[in-house]
């Protein structure tokens, strides 16, 4: 007996697997889904570990091939794969390189398509819609391939994008999944939370990224986790580094640039303040806030003394703060 969402698992299982031998195996799709790939540098392995693919530039080819196997339609159009409007029928991801999104135990959940053309009006990356199978907030992208080695490294990488994912793992690190572009959620923690309690999060060089950053680390923070946090020159992307770098190089700046949250967030909020005493005591604030999310009294009480060292100020007054917010709390 068959429900809604098993339905919805094989349609997409099927479009993975189409989207990926039609790029393996058809002219167009090795002239330029293939060659999209390759040129951004991903091997064979890489190709097939993330079992990448391509939907063709066609209005519904993809659609059609599923009918013809004997698909439904409901179930094309529920997990948003084709798009059903006044009777006619067509691929959400026409013309796009593919990148499936499994769920930890493997399943296919959704999609990512990239576009190919620096085309400014079409959205560079279009996913699959919310359905009873695709919650873009509970989702990792990259765990199902991570999860053994973030258990063994007992640490996880927290990334962006999809091709980040992807070049640290051709270069060798694979404890590594992405929020892709959402703003990170509880959730999405609470998905690594089981296997380590160790996030490093290396958001994008650029403004964006920071603030990225900065929001994912209280939520960290408050499920008892360590974060660090791995900033990139301004413009590169962990894709860009890792393929800039050797894997050698590429470890070793990952240990080196690691900062604890509170040093990342002192010195980027330092930056701003000029010395300026009303800005610093926000500073103070906002840090003893992050500090105010963490469970465990202890550790907190070690972030209080580490802040009050690298600000110079006494603990006291870091210590009346804290005991404020936490009243609040309550
Ligand atoms: N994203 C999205 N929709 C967009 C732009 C981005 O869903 N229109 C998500 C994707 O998951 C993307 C991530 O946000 O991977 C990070 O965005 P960005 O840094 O702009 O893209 P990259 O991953 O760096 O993609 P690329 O290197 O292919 O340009
Ligand atoms: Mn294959
Ligand atoms: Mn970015
Ligand atoms: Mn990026
Ligand atoms: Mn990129």
């Amino acid at each position: 007996q068959m429900n809604e969402r098993e339905s919805m698992f094989l349609v997409s299982k099927f479009a993975k697997d189409y989207f990926h031998e039609t790029m393996l195996n058809s002219n167009k799709g090795k002239a330029i889904g293939l060659s999209y790939f390759k040129e951004r540098g991903f091997t064979n392995e890489t190709i097939e570990k993330f079992e990448l693919g391509y939907c063709l530039d066609e209005w519904d080819g993809f659609t059609n091939a599923a009918l013809a196997k004997g698909y439904d339609l409901k179930y094309l159009a529920s997990t948003g794969l084709t798009i059903v409007k006044e009777n006619k029928q067509f691929d959400r991801f026409k013309g796009r390189v593919m990148f499936p999104i499994h769920s930890m135990s493997g399943r296919i959940l959704g999609f990512g398509g990239r576009i190919l053309t620096a085309d400014k009006k079409a959205a560079k990356y279009l996913n699959s819609p919310e359905s009873d199978i695709y919650h873009k907030s509970k989702i990792l992208y990259g765990l199902y391939q991570a999860k053994k080695e973030i258990a063994k490294q007992d640490n996880c990488y927290l990334v962006e994008g999809y091709t980040d994912v992807i070049s640290f793992n051709q270069s060798g690190v694979e404890n590594v999944v992405a929020s892709s572009g959402t703003a990170l959620t509880s959730d999405q923690i609470r998905l690594v939370n089981r296997l380590t309690k160790n996030i490093t999060v290396l958001f994008d060089g650029d403004a964006a990224g920071v603030r990225a950053s900065i929001r994912g680390i209280d939520l960290i923070l408050e499920q008892g986790m360590n974060v660090k946090v791995v900033q990139f020159p301004d413009g590169e992307d962990p894709d860009s580094f890792a393929k800039a770098h050797s894997t050698a190089e590429l470890k070793a700046y990952l240990e080196e640039s690691a900062q604890d949250f509170i040093n990342f967030k002192v010195s980027l909020l330092l930056q701003d303040s000029n010395n300026d005493p009303v800005k610093k005591a926000g500073v103070i604030r906002d840090i003893v806030s992050s500090i105010s999310k963490i469970p465990d009294g202890i550790q907190r009480e070690v972030y209080v003394q580490e802040c009050a060292r690298i600000m110079d100020i006494s603990e006291r007054v870091l210590f009346s703060e804290l005991a404020q917010l936490l009243k609040k709390d309550i």
